[in-house]
């Protein structure tokens, strides 16, 4: 994978939600390192404001993988070369590594030639993970199994996984829906163990991580690294839980085996606050609400303020009521 990391357990990229705040959020709750959310690499190019914005890297952040998506070799060479320029401007820090997203099934994206378009265009693939290299930083590629069912589907993502490599791939990660599954159905966590027994320390995995366990089988098989998704915005905890079974040595902030209500709602009073700063009222409360479940969990009040939060849109409003379950006593 070509560059140094605390631990195995990784953020996935999530459009959305891995802005700077959660990533650091995440970081602090023990992630080993953390992406941005899918970038437009022509964007970047075009000098969209919002898109520069996206390239900021929080002091006190772990490594961060610039992940950009582009129809083309150019316009992803040139929209990496101009984003690493702005984050040379802007940030403390230079990204560890830059991410190529062609694992994104949406229409929106592929239409255009990228995301998952990028599998049924593997000269293109190629020559994108060449080029980038070039510009002398790890280069890592997320994408799924492709279509169809095994083994049609396992050879032919190993045809895939065996050509980014060859083109100089430091790390690929396998999603194992296709893209015709978006993000619905089982993943096919038997094609990651076959790429990565193929390929060791190459692959690394997503799909379907909720629990330690699930953490624990990905790594059984081989896989550098696992890319929290879903699961880890649902529990943030999960991070902590699998570091702890997996026998590593667990972070920071308090942990969800021995800490307390308050010191969860202190946890997002902070992150809210970071937010405010990062992105403005009004993302930070949609933020706030997409995590809040996940913090609060295992507590009984936590229902009724997900419930209360929930109904509320101004950031103020929010605080106060996370603040005032704090201090109910039950
Ligand atoms: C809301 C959302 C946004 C996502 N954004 C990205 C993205 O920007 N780049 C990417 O490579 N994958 C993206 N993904 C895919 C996830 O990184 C992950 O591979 C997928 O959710 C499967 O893992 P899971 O089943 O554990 O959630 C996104 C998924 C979701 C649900």
């Amino acid at each position: 994978m070509n560059l140094t990391v605390n631990n195995p357990l990784w953020l996935a990229p999530l459009a959305g939600v891995t802005v700077p705040s959660v990533r650091r959020f995440f970081w602090r709750l023990g992630a080993g390192l953390t992406h941005t959310e899918m970038i437009s690499a022509v964007g970047v190019i075009r000098g969209n404001r919002k898109t520069a914005g996206m390239l900021k890297i929080l002091p006190g952040e772990g490594p961060v993988v610039l992940q950009l998506f582009a129809p083309g070799v150019r316009s992803l060479v040139e929209g990496a070369e101009k984003a690493l320029e702005i984050s040379s401007d802007i940030n403390k820090t230079q990204f560890a590594a830059l991410g190529v997203n062609m694992a994104c099934p949406m229409p929106k994206v592929t239409k255009r030639g990228a995301g998952a378009a990028l599998m049924n265009a593997p000269d293109t693939a190629f020559e994108m993970v060449k080029e980038l290299k070039k510009l002398s930083f790890p280069v890592w590629i997320k994408t799924r199994r492709s279509e169809g069912e095994r083994p049609e589907s396992l050879s032919r993502t190993l045809r895939f996984a065996h050509m980014l490599l060859e083109a100089g791939a430091d790390n690929i990660c396998i999603h194992g829906r296709s893209p015709a599954q978006r993000y619905e159905g089982k993943a096919d966590k038997e094609i990651v163990r076959a790429l990565a027994a193929l390929f060791p320390s190459q692959v690394s995995s997503s799909g379907d991580v909720y629990t330690p366990e699930d953490v624990l089988e990905y790594m059984g098989m081989g896989c550098v690294g696992v890319m929290l998704a879903r699961g880890a915005v649902a529990n943030p905890f999960l991070f902590q839980n699998s570091l702890l079974t997996l026998g590593l040595s667990a972070p920071f902030e308090p942990c969800e085996r021995d800490d307390t209500f308050d010191a969860r709602v202190e946890l997002l009073l902070k992150l809210s606050g970071e937010l405010k700063d990062e992105c403005g009222e009004r993302l930070a409360v949609v933020l706030l609400k997409r995590l809040l479940a996940g913090v609060l969990k295992g507590f009984r009040k936590s229902s009724e303020a997900r419930r209360a939060v929930g109904v509320v849109t101004d950031f103020d409003e929010a605080m106060r009521i996370l603040r005032s379950f704090a201090d109910r006593p039950f």
